[in-house]
């Protein structure tokens, strides 16, 4: 039997009074691309922020490839190979993309550039893998010819782009993306759908936290459903489509109960 790349099991947190996640657990398997949806405040960012290190979890265990990753740092969670990026898209404006990406690299490098320093040759070896990697990246995601500009000048989905390739550089084996195409045109959309096809293509498995059903339903074949911080489906959108607690989560418990359908 072949291990699921990332298991997740009773992932638990609380902030003050309220359980954002609780003892939420599911698996992703090597190669896929999975979709996480809820409505807002039902914990997709949060179990994000969790199993990236960006938040210390109150309970559960999370694993990449059989490997512990429970409580570690975002570099060394990055090190281990996932990644992730942010729903608001964190872009240094001033610096040019190509050292955005080198920044990137460097916050993902367990070993750090500031340790690297002093020994010259293995800065520079650094430095040149960097934008080497950074140069492929920006072409993947359509961005090379601003290779040089700074990112201040870049369209909102633009820094989307940037973004993912900027969680593409620590090279991840899974890359979580929290909202890739909220508050992007469609012409947009599309350019995200088929980068995400690329790298998926090249190995990368993904899981997409969206608001955008319809985007989910297309790109994934697995998508799970949260909440308020429960797990309340997991399954092919043609499932989830029908689950009746999915109806009542996102429409509410009158047009469930509308449905025939009560909330369990
Ligand atoms: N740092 C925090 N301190 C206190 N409460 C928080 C914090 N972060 C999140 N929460 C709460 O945890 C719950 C889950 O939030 P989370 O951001 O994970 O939801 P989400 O599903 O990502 O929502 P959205 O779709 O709006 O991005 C919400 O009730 C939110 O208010
Ligand atoms: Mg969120």
């Amino acid at each position: 039997m072949t291990v699921a790349l990332l298991q997740v099991r009773g992932l638990t947190k609380r902030y003050l009074g309220l359980t954002a996640v609780d003892e939420v657990s599911y698996e992703v398997e090597a190669g896929t691309v999975v979709g996480l949806i809820g409505p807002n405040g039902s914990g997709k960012s949060t179990i994000v922020d969790c199993i990236s290190g960006f938040q210390p979890a109150d309970g559960g265990r999370w694993l990449l490839d059989g490997h512990e990753l429970t409580g570690l740092s975002p570099h060394r969670i990055a090190r281990a190979g996932m990644t992730r990026t942010f729903q608001t898209v964190r872009a240094y404006d001033e610096l040019t993309l190509l050292d955005n990406l080198c920044v990137a690299a460097q916050e993902g490098d367990g070993v750090g550039w500031l340790q690297a320093l002093g020994r010259g040759s293995r800065l520079r070896g650094v430095e040149r893998a960097a934008e080497a990697r950074g140069r492929d990246l920006l072409a993947t995601v359509g961005l090379a010819d601003y290779a040089g500009a700074p990112a201040g000048i870049l369209s909102y989905g633009q820094r989307k782009l940037l973004a993912i390739a900027a969680g593409m550089m620590a090279r991840p084996r899974l890359v979580v993306l929290d909202e890739p195409v909220a508050g992007v045109n469609p012409t947009m959309i599309r350019r995200i759908e088929q980068v995400i096809h690329r790298l998926n293509a090249e190995g990368v498995t993904l899981i997409i936290v969206e608001h955008n059903v319809d985007f989910i339903m297309s790109l994934c074949r697995r998508v799970i459903v949260l909440e308020a911080g429960r797990k309340i489906a997991d399954g092919p959108p043609a499932l989830i489509r029908s689950d009746p607690r999915v109806l009542a989560a996102y429409l509410g418990q009158r047009g469930a109960a509308e449905r025939g359908h009560g909330r369990r």
